[in-house]
């Protein structure tokens, strides 16, 4: 039987594999990428905001036997954590709290960055995160990726893991705080954000909407200013799944072309969140 329940600790490493396992092409394809990725988009969520936490698990015995070796294999609680669909509710709390992250989980996992070096303008080392990030760009030319004849590179961009751990490090970043507030969907009132990721042979079963509608319920039931409701960015190259957000009841707020220096959040969507 599959069915979702909240989020529980000893479902960090499963979801560290899914995390790791539906990432997109720009981001999966870089062991270093891969192995940061679930302190960039998911542990932080499950540790500071797990009531906004849901897990997808199937405890159907065929099927984990016939995963058991890999590491979302049988968690505790019974059954194998395939899914989930995390956020909070509010990311300007969500920053303040930040740090309890840093201090419990990503410092044991990831050093932290070093100090960027002076920038080329005049005055101090960079101060600002945007300063930072035209620094440090979160894309860096791929040229290892080249066409034998060497005219048409596969990949033009891959994600510099040096701005990576400063992301994960950054949380004004991270959630898109450091943008001007024209172009924050959080300074614009959707307050609350998420993230979704179900292993392939769970996807297409209706799984993922009865994730979503379970974080906007306890988004709702949290307590916290959610504003308008909740703000999602996807990495550029993943834009098919547009089409399954607008389903679900999110609309675009950005252009799906270009990529901003967050790296991830290309193509920016909101979904609005009524008060009850
Ligand atoms: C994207 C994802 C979360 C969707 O979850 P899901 O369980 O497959 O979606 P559902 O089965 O609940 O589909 C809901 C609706 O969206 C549609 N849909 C789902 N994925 C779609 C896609 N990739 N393209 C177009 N439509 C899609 C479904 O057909 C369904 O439409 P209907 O209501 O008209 O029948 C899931 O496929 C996934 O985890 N993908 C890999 C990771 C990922 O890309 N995460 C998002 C990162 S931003």
């Amino acid at each position: 039987m599959v069915f979702i329940r909240p989020y529980q600790e000893s479902d960090f490493e499963a979801c560290a594999h899914i995390c790791r396992a539906t990432l997109p092409p720009s981001l999966s394809t870089t062991p270093i990428t891969a192995k940061l990725a679930p302190y960039i988009w998911t542990h932080q969520y499950t540790h500071l905001s797990p009531p906004t936490c849901h897990m997808l698990v199937d405890d159907d015995d065929a099927i984990q036997a016939d995963t058991s070796s890999s590491p979302s294999g049988p968690a505790g609680g019974g059954g194998k954590v395939v899914g989930y669909c995390i956020g909070c509710p509010d990311v300007f709390t969500f920053a303040e709290r930040y740090p309890s992250y840093i201090t419990s989980i990503l410092s044991a996992a990831v050093a932290p960055p070093p100090p960027l070096p002076p920038s080329s303008s005049p005055g101090p080392t960079p101060s600002s995160s945007l300063e930072e990030e035209a620094a440090e760009p979160f894309w860096i030319p791929n040229d290892t990726t080249l066409t034998p004849s060497g005219t048409a590179p596969l990949a033009a961009k891959k994600p510099n893991p040096a701005a990576l751990v400063r992301l994960a490090y950054d949380p004004q970043r991270l959630l898109g705080l450091h943008r001007p507030t024209t172009t924050s969907p959080a300074a614009q009132g959707w307050r609350a954000t998420m993230h979704i990721d179900l292993l392939p042979a769970y996807q297409r079963r209706g799984w993922g909407r009865r994730l979503v509608d379970a974080y906007v319920r306890s988004v709702r039931a949290s307590g916290e200013d959610y504003g308008r409701g909740a703000w999602i960015g996807i990495a550029p190259d993943n834009a098919a799944v547009v089409e399954f957000y607008e389903k679900v009841g999110f609309r675009l707020v950005a252009p799906r072309e270009g990529e901003s220096g967050g790296g991830e959040d290309g193509i920016q969507m909101v979904i609005d969140i009524a008060k009850t």
